[in-house]
């Protein structure tokens, strides 16, 4: 009898699950079917089991880029798969890491272990597997500067595949994967980390802290603590304020727009991405509303960065979204400007 439960496969899906763990806003919404994905051998057995077969599917990982505003009737699938591996080819390391992984603890092993490259990355929170689906970008370094290969297990047809960055077709917060959800699981990443290090430092305030800390020959280690100091500064921790980073982009203009808008608003905030296009700093442009640390019901505009909408305690989804709306009017309103929003909406 003990023998027979062994061989059986265990059941990994659980019913009426609730998310709210499962999403960095801590909002409430309740999964039909929940399944934790170890491996490559669990999503085989999950997805083909009858309950799972016909329903919607949703691919989570550490939750810090969705915002739920309803339950969700299908069956969520939560990647945990683990593990690191790394291999030296000529001037790169080459580092794959299990999805699951947290992203920020693998960014100090790496620091730790004398493979830098991603320090400029710190403390972003999530898993390492949705990295690359909004190609994560901070303090002057974009994913897809240290990307390699991902592979992924498409859902439909049942294949494992590797990607190449081009195939993954990155863009600013954008990726080939925000336009086809739940089509593929990433299973692990490759990031290529060039072994001849250089910092990256001439963001302003990495460059301000570093002075601070009266660093002028930065070694990996001083430029993660400063990343890390800054963003403690800067963010809300997601541990103690529900929250998933910057809520909207930051929106490109052409450079007549942008000339017209400094005409009428001289302190606006932007950056030549090259093209004749400009990148504006939207948190500028709600704060330059009046909406930084507005409060509506249980869900505020961050007080400290006004790209950011937090969960006060208690705050439903759809809350969260009624601000992201007003907030979207008001800079429409305002500067004729519409605001896309980053995270996934459910
Ligand atoms: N600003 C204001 N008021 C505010 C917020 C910002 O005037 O309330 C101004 C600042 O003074 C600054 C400018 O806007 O001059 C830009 O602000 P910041 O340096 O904080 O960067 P950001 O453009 O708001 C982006 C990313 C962040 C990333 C930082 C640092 C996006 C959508 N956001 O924010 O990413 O950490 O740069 O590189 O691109 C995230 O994606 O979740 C995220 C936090």
């Amino acid at each position: 009898m003990v023998i027979a439960q062994d061989l059986m496969a265990r059941d990994l899906i659980q019913r009426d699950v609730s998310l709210r763990t499962f999403n960095t806003f801590g909002v409430e919404a309740r999964a039909a079917l929940f399944a934790r994905i170890g491996s490559l051998r669990d999503l085989q057995q999950v997805l083909v089991d009858p309950r799972v077969i016909d329903a919607p599917r949703l691919v989570l990982g550490g939750g810090s880029n969705i915002l739920f505003t309803r339950n969700f009737d299908g069956c969520v699938l939560k990647v945990d798969i683990p593990g690191l591996q790394r291999e030296d080819h000529g001037a790169f390391s080459l580092v794959s890491v299990g999805a699951g992984e947290n992203w920020h603890a693998i960014v100090e092993r790496l620091v730790d272990d004398d493979v830098p490259g991603l320090e400029n990355l710190a403390l972003i929170p999530g898993s390492v597997g949705a990295a690359p689906i909004q190609n994560i970008g901070a303090y002057g370094v974009e994913l897809a500067e240290r990307f390699h290969s991902l592979q992924t297990w498409s859902i439909d047809s049942g294949l494992l595949q590797t990607l190449n960055s081009e195939d993954c077709r990155f863009g600013y917060r954008d990726s080939v994967f925000k336009h086809e959800p739940g089509l593929r699981l990433i299973v692990s990443v490759t990031f290529a980390l060039p072994r001849d290090w250089n910092p990256v430092t001439g963001y302003v305030d990495v460059e301000n802290e570093l002075r601070r800390r009266q660093i002028t020959k930065p070694k990996p280690r001083d430029v993660f603590d400063a990343v890390v100091a800054i963003r403690k500064r800067k963010l809300p921790d997601p541990a103690l304020i529900g929250n998933a980073g910057s809520f909207f982009k930051n929106p490109v203009v052409s450079r007549q727009q942008r000339t017209e808008l400094i005409e009428r608003h001289p302190s606006l905030v932007s950056y030549d991405i090259g093209g004749g296009r400009y990148k504006l700093a939207a948190g500028w442009l709600i704060d330059a509303c009046g909406m930084k640390g507005a409060v509506r019901g249980r869900a505020a505009v961050f007080e400290r960065q006004a790209l950011v909408l937090v969960n006060l305690g208690g705050a439903t989804g759809a809350e969260v979204l009624a601000l992201a709306r007003e907030v979207q009017d008001v800079v429409r309103v305002r500067f004729g400007i519409e605001l896309e929003p980053e995270p996934r909406i459910v």
